[in-house]
């Protein structure tokens, strides 16, 4: 091999290399371009969301501290959809319910079971008509009010990454006997007083399904 071919060959291979590189690169920035576009789509899909109704209740409303005291559920003509355009899930709805009643809500897949149950959240808002809890229109009321006051229990059990103390008082404004009684009430005293680290325990791995279960309907 003459040296001019040799130096020809070298020359050709560290080009060859910086070519690779530069593909990586290319391709590299390209994926981080697409990255920043996909966050910007997303920022823009949650500024151009409605937001929701006011949080807090308006004074004039005087809703009482202890509200609801006795749990009558009334939904009056009641409509809804999940949004605008979309067909009605609840059509004309009419029903209540007595004090402490327990009433079971049966129906085929898809008949609305779910949604009649996420509306007294107001997850959806009325299309016409209204729910009444203990003589107060859900309308009237501030979200945070209507969704702190009435509690859910989800089909599947669902728990926090955390300690026993923060799934039971998530908010961190219970006492250490309250969350001793609510844990009493839920017959898993005992199970708690055993752990090694009690209250501060991490939750994950130490209680079974039903357990967790009976903490969340306490
Ligand atoms: N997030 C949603 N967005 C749009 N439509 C929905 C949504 N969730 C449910 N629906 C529609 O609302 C209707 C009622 O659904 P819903 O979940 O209330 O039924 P369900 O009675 O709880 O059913 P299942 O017994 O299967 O739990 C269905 O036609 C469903 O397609
Ligand atoms: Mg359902």
């Amino acid at each position: 091999m003459t040296p001019a071919r040799a130096v020809l060959i070298g020359v050709s291979l560290i080009a060859a290399q910086d070519a690779t590189w530069v593909f990586e690169e290319l391709v590299r920035e390209f994926c981080n371009v697409e990255i920043a576009a996909i966050a910007v789509e997303r920022i823009q899909g949650y500024a151009d969301l409605e937001p929701e109704a006011d949080e807090e209740t308006r004074p004039e409303v005087q809703l009482e501290q202890d509200w609801p005291q006795h749990g009558v559920v009334e939904f009056q003509d009641f409509s809804v959809a999940y949004r605008p355009g979309l067909p009605l899930v609840l059509r004309d709805v009419t029903l209540s319910t007595f004090p402490g009643e327990k009433v079971a809500i049966v129906g085929r897949t898809g008949s609305g079971k779910s949604s009649l149950s996420q509306s007294l959240f107001r997850i959806m808002e009325a299309n016409t008509g209204r729910i009444v809890i203990d003589g107060r229109n859900l309308a009237s009321l501030g979200l945070q009010d209507v969704r702190s006051r009435i509690t859910i229990l989800p089909q599947d059990a669902f728990i926090f990454d955390g300690s026993v103390r923060e799934n039971v008082d998530p908010l961190n404004t219970a006492s250490d006997s309250e969350i001793w009684a609510a844990l009493d009430a839920a017959q898993l005293k005992e199970v708690v007083q055993n752990l090694p680290d009690k209250l501060e325990e991490p939750i994950k791995g130490v209680l079974s399904a039903g357990q967790i279960f009976m903490l969340q309907k306490n």
